[in-house]
């Protein structure tokens, strides 16, 4: 049975990591594993910034966002040199196995190195919910529900003024964060990168109608990959005559305390990938099927494709107008 393994989280951060380090830790020390906690992703392996960690390690994290391991992004690892440090640290400490937790970069790295003869398990963390091979990302619920709840706070004050609110939320090229916020916070349109628009006709026109049945206040929400909020809310007030501030959400998407869901799931991928890596099985991705957590293979992994579900955009127009 493998002895000593490293933990790591790496690329954007997400509501939930904590949860996934707190199951891998103590999973691992359950087993009597000697367990790395690797700090700032794989800059931490390159440099060799690591801990010992133990049960009590983990205590008090499973409700806190963030990651209390840091995390970055680390181009220096995509070298050879680069590679190669980290390759030679895990020789150094004694690392047979590695706990990836991150976006689909991260599982990049952690497929190179299962390729350089580190076996690796990947855990899907990410609030963008982009993973091809995932159903669900650690993470993706807290930030729709603090979107949910921002908008609800934007609604709020858009009532007061009769005004159009357009707001920009993340997910980076996808839309799955914007769709399904969207949905929940009842906008009247929303835009996302998957699906073609046109302005006039998917905003403009809409907002026309739903003023004819004298709706004066509105909400539209804006995928990150298409931007161009505060050009938006010009357009909207010249055309409409319905007064508009456009509203970036940013970064506090990423962070708060995780919510139910994330937490528990997050606990299951962590509990899963100590599991496997027991047994000696490396190069495997954890991830949500159909609300079962199953694992593939990093390279096969790498190459599925997820696809968005375009009917709840048809839905929402019908709803939300
Ligand atoms: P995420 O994991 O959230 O998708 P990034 O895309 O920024 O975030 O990736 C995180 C890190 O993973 C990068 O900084 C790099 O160290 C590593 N990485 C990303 N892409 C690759 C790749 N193609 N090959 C090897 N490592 C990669
Ligand atoms: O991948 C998570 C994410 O928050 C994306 O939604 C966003 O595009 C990006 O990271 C922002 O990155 P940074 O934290 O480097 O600004």
């Amino acid at each position: 049975m493998i002895k000593t393994i490293g933990v790591l989280t790496s690329g954007g951060d997400a509501p939930g990591m904590n949860a996934a380090i707190r199951a891998v830790v103590r999973a691992a020390c359950e087993l009597g594993m000697k367990v790395y906690g690797i700090k700032r992703g794989y800059n931490g392996l390159m440099e060799d910034d690591m801990f010992e960690m133990n049960l009590r390690s983990v205590s008090d994290i499973i409700n806190r966002g963030g990651t209390i391991l840091y995390s970055a992004r680390s181009p220096r690892f995509k070298t050879e040199e680069g590679m190669a440090d980290a390759i030679e640290n895990c020789k150094k400490r004694g690392i047979e196995g590695l706990v990836v937790i991150g976006g689909d970069g991260s599982f990049r790295g952690a497929r190179d190195l299962s390729l350089r003869g580190i076996p690796c398990v990947a855990i899907p963390g990410t609030i963008d919910n982009d993973i091809g091979c995932c159903d669900y990302t650690i993470g993706y619920d807290t930030a729709m529900n603090t979107i949910m709840q921002m908008v609800d706070r934007i609604r709020d004050t858009a009532e007061s003024h009769d005004r159009c609110a357009v707001v920009e939320v993340m997910g980076r090229g996808a839309g799955y964060l914007a769709l399904n916020a969207g949905v929940a916070c009842g906008a009247t349109s929303i835009l996302i990168p998957e699906i073609p628009y046109e302005f006039d006709r998917d905003v403009i026109e809409r907002m026309k109608r739903a003023q004819k049945s004298d709706k004066v206040h509105f909400v539209i929400v804006v995928s990150e990959a298409i931007g161009g909020v505060e050009e938006m809310a010009k357009r909207i007030e010249a055309e409409t005559g319905v007064e508009a501030r456009a509203t970036i959400l940013g970064h506090v998407q990423r962070g708060g305390s995780p919510t139910a869901k994330d937490r528990i799931v997050a606990s299951q991928m962590g509990f899963r990938a100590v599991q496997l890596l027991k047994d000696g099985v490396g190069n495997r991705v954890v991830a949500m099927r159909r609300e079962n957590i199953v694992d593939y293979d990093i390279f096969e992994a790498l190459l599925m494709k997820n696809t968005i579900d375009l009917d709840m955009n048809k839905m929402n127009c019908d709803i939300s107008i």
